[in-house]
């Protein structure tokens, strides 16, 4: 399972044409930022940024709430065509033109920028999208094209785990099917890996200082983040319905079953989910980095 080289341009499992799809990455947006408390990190110091890149920007949203934050020069950049269209009409109408560009690149090749170009780069909810073949080119890019002093953010999240059988069996073809295509860091296939794999993979990649913080996104019946929780799981199944399929976990009809029956499931009083989201950050220094690291059998080969 171990890949050495990173060849792949994507694995994005999910139409990016889709509408659904454009509604999805909205929804998530809002309701990730409101349970990871903000759109950086609670330690991170931001006076000194001026310049923002955002990886894989999908439409857009965490790039223009940070040019309405912080006023500075931001890019994102994505491969689909049709996130870009999305996310150049949501700049324009917040009239962010000024302040935000987009632009197509392939984030698995070399960045189209020069070296100390950005203060912050940012990565968020790449696990189940990027082969991890790729991430140390990604992260090391990234750290390319920061200017010393500045951060690279990264963002994921475990799969949610519910009381739904519907649900937790579309979680474990799911994570399976990404594994199989050689997705996240798992040993086994049962889970994305990806929570205690993002601290190793910085450091292993060069960043210095790495940093953590993590937080619980409770979404059983009742709580606050519920509606919008499971609305996200039941958008994110659906859309994932082509790709199960063309792995082998069922027809159409089979997996359009397993979301209605989670629809209902999740009505239930006793119903329970929980998802855990790590953020990690760590910056560019000159200075050789002294911390010990260990990585484990699943990942793929950093070259320093
Ligand atoms: C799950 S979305 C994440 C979007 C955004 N980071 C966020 O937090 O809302 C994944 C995005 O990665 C993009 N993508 C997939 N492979 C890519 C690649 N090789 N280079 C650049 N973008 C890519 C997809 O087009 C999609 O917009």
């Amino acid at each position: 399972m171990q890949q050495t080289h990173c060849s792949n341009r994507t694995s994005y499992v999910i139409d990016p044409a889709s509408a659904i799809e454009h509604v999805r990455l909205y929804d998530q947006h809002r309701l990730m930022t409101r349970v990871a408390g903000g759109l950086f990190p609670k330690d991170l110091t931001l006076e000194s940024v001026s310049s923002v890149l955002d990886l894989a920007c999908g439409t857009g949203e965490w790039v223009c709430d940070v040019a309405h934050t912080l006023e500075v020069p931001c890019v994102g950049v994505d491969l689909s065509t049709w996130v870009l269209l999305s996310a150049r009409a949501s700049a324009k109408m917040q009239g962010l033109d000024d302040l935000v560009t987009f632009q197509q690149m392939d984030v698995t090749q070399p960045f189209d920028f020069p070296d100390h170009s950005f203060d912050l780069v940012n990565a968020r909810f790449l696990a189940d999208v990027l082969p991890r073949a790729c991430w140390p080119t990604v992260l090391q890019e990234g750290l390319r094209v920061l200017k010393p002093g500045g951060s690279v953010v990264v963002t994921e999240a475990e799969w949610a785990t519910t009381t739904s059988p519907a649900a937790q069996h579309l979680a474990h073809v799911a994570l399976e099917a990404f594994w199989k295509a050689g997705q996240g860091f798992s040993v086994t296939g049962r889970e994305l890996g990806v929570v205690h794999a993002l601290p190793a993979l910085l450091k292993g990649s060069g960043a210095h200082h790495v940093q953590v913080e993590s937080f619980v996104l409770d979404c059983s019946y009742g709580q606050p983040h519920y509606t919008a929780m499971v609305r996200h799981l039941w958008a994110t199944y659906l859309l994932m319905q082509p790709f199960l399929t063309q792995m082998g976990y069922g027809s159409q009809e089979e997996l359009y079953a397993y979301c209605d029956r989670f629809a209902q499931q999740c009505r239930e009083e006793s119903f329970q989910g929980g998802m855990v989201l790590l953020r990690a950050w760590g910056g560019k220094s000159d200075e050789p980095e002294r911390e010990d690291f260990f990585l484990p059998p699943s990942f793929p080969s950093l070259s320093r």
